[in-house]
């Protein structure tokens, strides 16, 4: 199969490129492929919305551009922080356009959340269902586009270079260029190539990586791993943010519900097992300080109390408020016997969001040729050492635009294709048990949150290093020997996202932002990107 431009991954950052690709060029093909349903994605489970300034009177550009500072404590790319903030209206308006609608008050105004690390209320939302709102107004848009067409349950393998092709491809290949991509397609149960002029990589984060987490399971870091096969280059992997408050309910592993940051913007507080309003120790800013401080002091209250959560506590809120901008947490909280009005909410920090990724450019542009990366698996210089909250979907808008302006140019310096050789499967045969794997992953998340998770320290990284170095030598014996199936692919990607976040903070001799470690608990004076 050949497509003028790919796109791989169907939430925000992918479907808003192809709307744009496939308006501009009518007669030119976009093909999006998904490894899981179109709408099962990051971007479905977003809760507390989209920051952006919409009120010139009460709010500026400044204040939101020094809020994404602070929060990313020193490693944001100043440029970067002021243009996204800047172009963020005009690429708000568009999804107002497709069709997303934001809450507004009887005047007609929108009304405005705050969430952690915000100066100001300035986040625009639906309900607290804000992604899936703006998930499906994509989708229904490029239900409308004829020349884009959508591959369902089609798992991207690997990135097409020159190696493909015979050539010895190293990190300081000059010209590594991509050519398309290996999939394998469940429809057909096959490996096929799809051959592409322009590709954009919109995959998402890597939630999964860790035994809890507030993404759903298509998060496992695929964009990340196949770039870094590739050669290409990939950034500050150290950096995961841990959303403070994700729903504890006992025992539970894998996808945790979220509640939302938005309801400590509304005055919600965080209280640890004696009651205690706890935040006032760690900031002046409280519950609304930024992500990692609040994380981080939620770390410390439940290790000094031995227990698995604190609370969160909204008993004191207005509930008619409450229900009209939260009715998907109430239902959920309800749902295992929680009623908000009278009971406080259990919560625990859970892996959230991959700060770093595939680096980019202004334009979105990877280090491989006709590769562009965005959203939450590229490495744009926007978030530095700790995302502000709201700030992701804006930045996945932002550079679905700058990918799409600049690959108007770059489809015209496209070449022919080169004659790719089909996958080459000789020597496998299909996999006799699943537990190899299952327990493989199982390991994995095990060695992440305990070693690598909010709190590191040297001898906890060394440990998880040669941990992982097992897992990859066992894994790839496993892939060498068997048929690929999307369990073992996506096992084998989240062993090369670990390896990275271990190499990230191995090589990050400091405390930032996200990252802290108990033997370097200061910030070093030397202000350094880790490209890996
Ligand atoms: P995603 O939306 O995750 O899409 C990734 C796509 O790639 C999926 O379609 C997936 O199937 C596909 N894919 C992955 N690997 C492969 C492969 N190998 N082959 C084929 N397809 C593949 N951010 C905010 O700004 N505001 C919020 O309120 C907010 N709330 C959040 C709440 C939750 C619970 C979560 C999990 C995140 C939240 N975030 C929020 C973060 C934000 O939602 C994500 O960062 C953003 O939606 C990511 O969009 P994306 O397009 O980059 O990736
Ligand atoms: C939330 O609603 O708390 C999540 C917001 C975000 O991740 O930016």
């Amino acid at each position: 199969m050949q497509t003028d431009f790919l796109v791989i991954g169907s939430g925000i950052a992918g479907l808003t490129y192809a709307l744009k690709v496939a308006q501009r060029f009518p007669e030119k093909q976009v093909t999006i492929i998904t490894k899981a349903a179109a709408d099962e994605t990051n971007t479905k489970y977003a809760q507390g919305g989209i920051a952006v300034v919409n009120d010139l009177e009460k709010d500026s550009f400044e204040k939101h551009i020094e809020d994404t500072l602070i929060s990313g404590d020193g490693l944001c790319d100043p440029e970067i922080v002021e243009m996204v903030i800047r172009e963020g209206p005009a690429r708000v308006q568009e999804i107002i356009d497709w069709g997303a609608r934001f809450d507004k008050d009887p005047e007609g105004e929108y009304k405005l959340g705050r969430e952690g690390g915000h100066s100001e209320f300035r986040i625009l939302h639906h309900k607290d269902i804000t992604g899936l709102e703006m998930e499906t107004a994509l989708l229904n848009a490029i239900t409308r586009a004829p020349n884009i067409a959508m591959i369902k349950h089609c798992f991207v393998i690997d990135i097409i270079t020159q190696h493909h092709l015979g050539y010895l491809v190293t990190k300081s290949t000059p010209d590594i260029t991509c050519y398309g991509v290996y999939v394998l397609n469940a429809a057909t149960n096959a490996i096929e190539k799809i051959l592409s002029r322009v590709t954009l990589l919109a995959t998402g984060g890597n939630g999964q990586v860790y035994r809890t987490t507030t993404n759903p399971f298509i998060a496992t870091g695929d964009g990340v791993a196949m770039v870094y096969r590739a050669k290409g280059r990939i950034e500050n992997m150290e950096f995961i943010q841990f959303h403070p408050t994700a729903l504890y309910e006992a025992g539970k592993r894998g996808q945790a519900f979220l509640i939302t940051e938005a309801m400590r913007g509304d005055g919600g507080i965080l209280r640890n097992s004696k009651g205690e309003a706890f935040m006032k120790r760690y900031d002046a800013r409280e519950d609304l300080a930024p992500r990692d401080i609040v994380a981080r002091a939620i770390d410390n209250e439940m290790k000094i109390s031995g227990t698995e959560h604190v609370y969160l506590d909204c008993t004191h809120m207005n509930m008619e408020q409450f229900r009209d901008h939260f009715p998907n947490i109430f239902e959920k909280c309800l749902s295992i016997g929680i009623d908000v009005e009278k009971q406080m909410i259990p919560v625990a920090p859970a892996a959230h969001y991959s700060c770093g990724g595939i680096k980019t450019d202004q334009w979105g542009k990877s280090s491989i040729r006709f590769l562009y990366a965005c959203g939450e698996c590229a490495s744009t210089g926007l978030h530095g050492a700790n995302r502000l909250a709201s700030n992701s979907l804006l930045e996945a808008m932002v550079f679905a635009h700058r990918c799409f302006l600049d690959s108007v140019e770059s489809i015209e310096s496209a070449k022919a294709f080169p004659d790719i050789p089909a996958w080459n499967a000789m020597g496998t045969s299909e996999p006799k048990e699943m537990i190899l794997i299952t327990q493989s992953l199982k390991e994995l998340q095990q060695v992440m949150s305990d070693y690598v998770g909010i709190v590191r320290n040297n001898v906890r990284l060394q440990r998880a290093s040669k941990r992982i170095d097992l897992l990859f030598e066992e894994t790839e014996e496993l892939y060498q020997a068997t048929a690929v199936s999307p369990q073992l692919l996506e096992l084998r990607n989240m062993i090369t996202v670990g390896y990275l976040i271990v190499k990230g903070a191995t090589f990050r001799k400091e405390s930032r932002g996200l990252h802290f470690n108990t033997d370097y608990p200061s910030k070093s004076e030397l202000v350094e990107n880790i490209v890996l």
